[in-house]
């Protein structure tokens, strides 16, 4: 009999699993998928990162003239490049088979379904449990009209293994996936479409910050079309062609792309596990509903990351997990979902924390603001990387509401002021802390002195 099964061994689940081990619990993680560490790891965050990293030094070399580097004869081998992405996936994911071994967290490997409370069904074994977790992540969304066969029309999964560069290249959806794999294949040598349902690219973000990064994007060679709805892709001859047409318009476009790669967002994996016939309440898009505690409709069952209703991103996963875990072991488990970072590894990155100006004017919140250009910082002249800024958004006594960052380096500097809203930090705090010279991170102190009233540098 196991204290607690974990469902799934994404971010969620096996840093769930190995916490709760820690705490003296019994546990198994199931994972069907042959390798530990769910999307995130095999076919997401990890590996668009390293090509990220890859593409950004090739695409690095066409600018280092400006530099005095004159570079001669540099040529791309796609096939390397993918062979270490497959590397880096590779060793982190038994890296985590490692952790399992090392913390006693049995691994059952197979697809688990929930017969009842109390039971995980895997194979022909029924393994008896105290508590079942479920981390089953999400998918890709599918798009009406529009087939996914991962050879021309792609998701993430087979845009992060394209064995060719393709000459134009679709992305369907200006979120975080379109962007950071669009930018992948544009420095890679791809022409590089993104087309976007809203009039502007990453929903969700601040919508200044969002500004500044689609012209940064713009200038290095993404091309956005706004306001337009795919309708259908068709294969034809030796290029796909897309229907595409104009929100809140009659007229209808056709673009020739030789990839698709549709990014419209992601669903929660939940069908397939049993939940209907257990009774775990589904909201209408098929999240699994839980209580603060993370605990489903049917006690004994609980869930957490892209499959319960919150940003879908792995660190909240695991954030989840751990507060799930520790309060089954009788601690305090607690996550703070107004202070959960998200950052897009764009170049430049998009970083961002807490509210926007728009939530909080939707809100009717006073505030006050202060915004810093990296132009205006000496690190960042100095390296070339000065497009975007640092905003922040604070209570008129100056308690930091929000921050949001374009720029290089992004998702590490949010991490300050990440920190400084949770400790309840204000604008003078972050702005009275010695920041190095010269450092991208002045650009935050900066903007806390600006929405202050007393910038030096703007
Ligand atoms: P997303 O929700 O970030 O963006 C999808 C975009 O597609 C939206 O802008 C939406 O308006 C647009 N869209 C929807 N239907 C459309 C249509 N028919 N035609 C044109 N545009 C359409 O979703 P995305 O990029 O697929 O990412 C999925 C999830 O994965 C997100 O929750 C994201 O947070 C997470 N993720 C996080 C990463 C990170 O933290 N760096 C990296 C990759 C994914």
């Amino acid at each position: 009999m196991f204290d607690l099964i974990v469902i799934g061994a994404g971010p969620g689940g096996y840093v769930a699993a190995i916490r709760a081990a820690q705490l003296g619990l019994k546990v198994a993680c199931v994972e069907g998928r042959g390798s530990l560490g769910g999307t995130c790891l095999n076919v997401g965050c990890i590996p668009s990162k390293a090509l990220l990293t890859s593409s950004g030094k090739y695409a690095e070399l066409s600018h280092l003239a400006a530099h005095g580097v004159v570079v001669e004869g540099a040529s791309l081998d796609l096939g390397a490049m993918m062979a270490r992405k497959d590397k880096v996936v590779g060793d982190l994911t038994k890296g985590i088979a490692f952790l399992f071994k090392k913390n006693g967290v049995e691994l059952i490997e197979g697809w688990a379904t929930i017969p009842a409370a109390g039971q995980v069904k895997v194979g022909d074994t029924i393994h008896q449990t105290k508590n079942i977790l479920i981390a089953t992540g999400s998918e890709p969304t599918p798009l009406p009209g529009v087939e996914i066969d991962e050879a021309d029309v792609l998701s993430s999964t087979g845009a992060l293994a394209l064995d060719a560069v393709p000459e134009q290249l679709v992305v369907i959806g200006a979120g975080v996936i379109g962007l950071e794999l669009g930018q992948v294949w544009a420095r890679l040598g791809a022409k590089v479409t993104v087309i976007e349902y809203l009039d502007r690219i990453l929903p969700g973000i601040d919508g200044e910050i969002a500004k500044l990064a689609q012209r940064a994007l713009s200038k290095r060679g993404l091309k956005f079309q706004l306001g337009r709805a795919v309708k259908a892709v068709e294969a034809g001859g030796n290029s796909l062609s897309l229907t595409v047409e104009r929100v809140g318009k009659d007229t209808v476009d056709t673009i020739e792309a030789d990839k698709v790669l549709v990014a419209i967002g992601r669903r929660p994996v939940t069908r397939g596990l049993g939940l209907e016939a257990l009774g775990v309440a589904v909201n209408e898009r098929g999240f699994i509903a839980v209580d603060n505690s993370f605990q489903s409709s049917v006690p004994g069952i609980y869930a957490i990351g892209d499959c319960v209703p919150g940003p879908m991103l792995a660190h909240k996963a695991e954030e989840d997990g751990v507060a799930c875990v520790e309060g089954l072991a009788g601690l305090k488990g607690h996550v703070d979902y107004d202070k959960v970072p998200g950052v897009v590894y764009t170049d430049p990155e998009v970083a961002s924390v807490g509210a926007t100006e728009e939530a909080l004017k939707e809100a009717g919140i006073d505030y006050i603001s202060g915004k810093f250009a990296f132009m205006a910082n000496s690190r960042a002249r100095s390296t070339g990387e000065t497009d975007g800024a640092v905003k922040v958004l604070a209570s008129p006594d100056g308690v930091l509401l929000g921050a949001h960052i374009c720029g290089a380096h992004g998702g590490d500097l949010i991490a300050e002021l990440v920190l400084a809203m949770a400790k309840g930090a204000t604008l003078t705090d972050v702005a009275a802390s010695c920041h190095a010279h010269p450092s991208m991170a002045e650009a935050v102190k900066e903007a806390c002195l600006d929405a202050l009233g007393r910038a030096i540098h703007a």
